[in-house]
């Protein structure tokens, strides 16, 4: 079990410690968070905190890095295994940071790049306004059709249009399984470079529960605190030497400076991990429960955007199925201890701070224990909550069985 913190500093104790109860007394369905096992908590916990070490294992330009290079080289060759790669790089401290590193790997400054929309379910990295991606490059977008799918012609007739030098595929909110082999076959028609941000699905793509896009794209770029459960940062790899040797220096001395050892001991215990059988019967449960839980709330007759989920997550448009923004529902929902994020959708006429829809994932959930049943609970909470919001008697109710499932699936750690 997670257990309370004592320090000196009690501020922070008591934010801690609250911390803690809040997590385990609220139903967590944010799609890109999880609960790290404890061994990951403790490696991140640990004195490799105090240590300076840039540059690369045995290539450093500090001493005294001998144990901080045990860690790295082996979150090294696990992280290789684990995805069958040739290269990676484990020292990026965000997926933010490492899509930066990765595009400026692939292409110069200025290049034209091409990335999913951010109302479609792309991420602020793959070439939106107001991020590094779209201020330093010349960035376009391709978003879904109107049935929230990825129409891979429109984006090849798009991509002959731009001409972009970089193509990104992957997404933050896509429930559908995303099709490599036709993104490379668009870079290949317009001569692009191709690169993979799998932060979401990379457990379930480790576990080879969605395609790989290792055999398709230059580069692949992930976090490792989402579906891979581990301590959070970026990585990334790939099976080109050359690229290989422009991403470490583009990590550093590109982007980043001394590397978060704790932070890669935390990746590399958790890649232990993902390599055991039960990581694979975990992400299979992932997937079954989003599936489930995903056609409850159809048979209510909630609006799935993009129809249905073949991954760990997706979206409702709350807006047309209960008349509430994304904001106004997951006020509501967090009121009876349910934690979702409001998302914009595909043709969004909100804005962001507002949004028309909320997305909602398993793999916290299901890493807590809950499985097909509890799910399917779950859902009709959500929908007589949204539905029935102005009941406060009827809240008070659903906020006592969120408590009860809560307090029946502790945080194991
Ligand atoms: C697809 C994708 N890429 C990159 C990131 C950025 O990760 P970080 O928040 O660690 O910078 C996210 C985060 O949600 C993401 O969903």
């Amino acid at each position: 079990m997670y257990s309370n913190i004592k320090i000196n500093d009690k501020s922070i104790e008591k934010a801690i410690n609250k911390e803690l109860k809040r997590q385990q007394e609220q139903i967590e369905l944010i799609a890109s968070e999880n609960y790290v096992s404890k061994d990951v908590l403790i490696a991140t916990g640990s004195v490799l905190t105090n240590k300076y070490g840039e540059g690369y294992p045995n290539k450093r330009y500090y001493g005294g890095c001998e144990n901080v290079d045990v860690v790295e080289m082996l979150a090294i060759e696990r992280l290789k295994k684990l995805f069958n790669v040739k290269f990676a790089n484990v020292q990026g401290y965000s997926g933010s940071t490492v899509n930066a590193a990765a595009i400026a790997a692939l292409v110069p400054k200025g290049s034209k790049i091409l990335g999913m929309g951010l109302s479609s379910g792309g991420h602020l990295t793959h070439g939106y306004k107001i991020n590094f991606s779209g201020y330093f490059y010349d960035a376009y977008s391709y978003d879904v059709d109107k049935n929230g799918l990825l129409d891979y012609d429109e984006i090849l007739s798009l991509a002959k249009k731009i001409k972009p030098s970089l193509i990104i595929c992957g997404a933050s909110a896509y429930s559908r399984i995303i099709d490599f082999r036709k993104f490379r076959k668009i870079a290949d028609v317009v001569g692009a470079k191709l690169m993979a941000d799998i932060a979401h699905i990379a457990g379930l793509v480790a576990v080879g529960l969605h395609p790989s896009p290792i055999k398709y794209c230059d580069v692949i770029t992930s976090t490792t605190h989402k579906t891979l459960r581990g301590a959070r940062g970026g990585i990334i790899m790939t099976n080109n030497e050359e690229i290989a040797k422009k991403i470490d220096h583009w990590v550093f001395p590109g982007y980043q400076g001394g590397p978060l050892f704790h932070q890669i001991a935390g990746k590399a215990v958790a890649f232990y991990e993902a390599l055991k059988p039960s990581f694979k019967k975990y992400q299979e449960q992932v997937l079954k429960n989003a599936k489930i839980f995903c056609d409850e709330f159809k048979k209510l007759n909630v609006d799935i955007i993009s129809g249905t989920t073949e991954n760990h997550l997706f979206m409702i448009n709350v807006k047309k199925t209960f008349n509430l923004t994304g904001k106004q529902a997951t006020e509501i929902l967090h009121s009876i201890n349910i934690t979702v994020n409001k998302n914009t959708i595909p043709n969004e006429t909100e804005s962001p701070q507002v949004t028309s829809g909320i997305r909602l994932g398993t793999p916290a959930m299901t890493t807590r224990g809950f499985k097909e049943k509890e799910f399917v609970k779950l859902a009709n909470i959500i929908y007589i909550v949204l539905s029935n919001h102005q009941n406060r008697t009827l809240l008070k109710k659903m906020k006592l069985e969120v408590i009860k499932l809560t307090k029946k699936f502790p945080i194991k750690g």
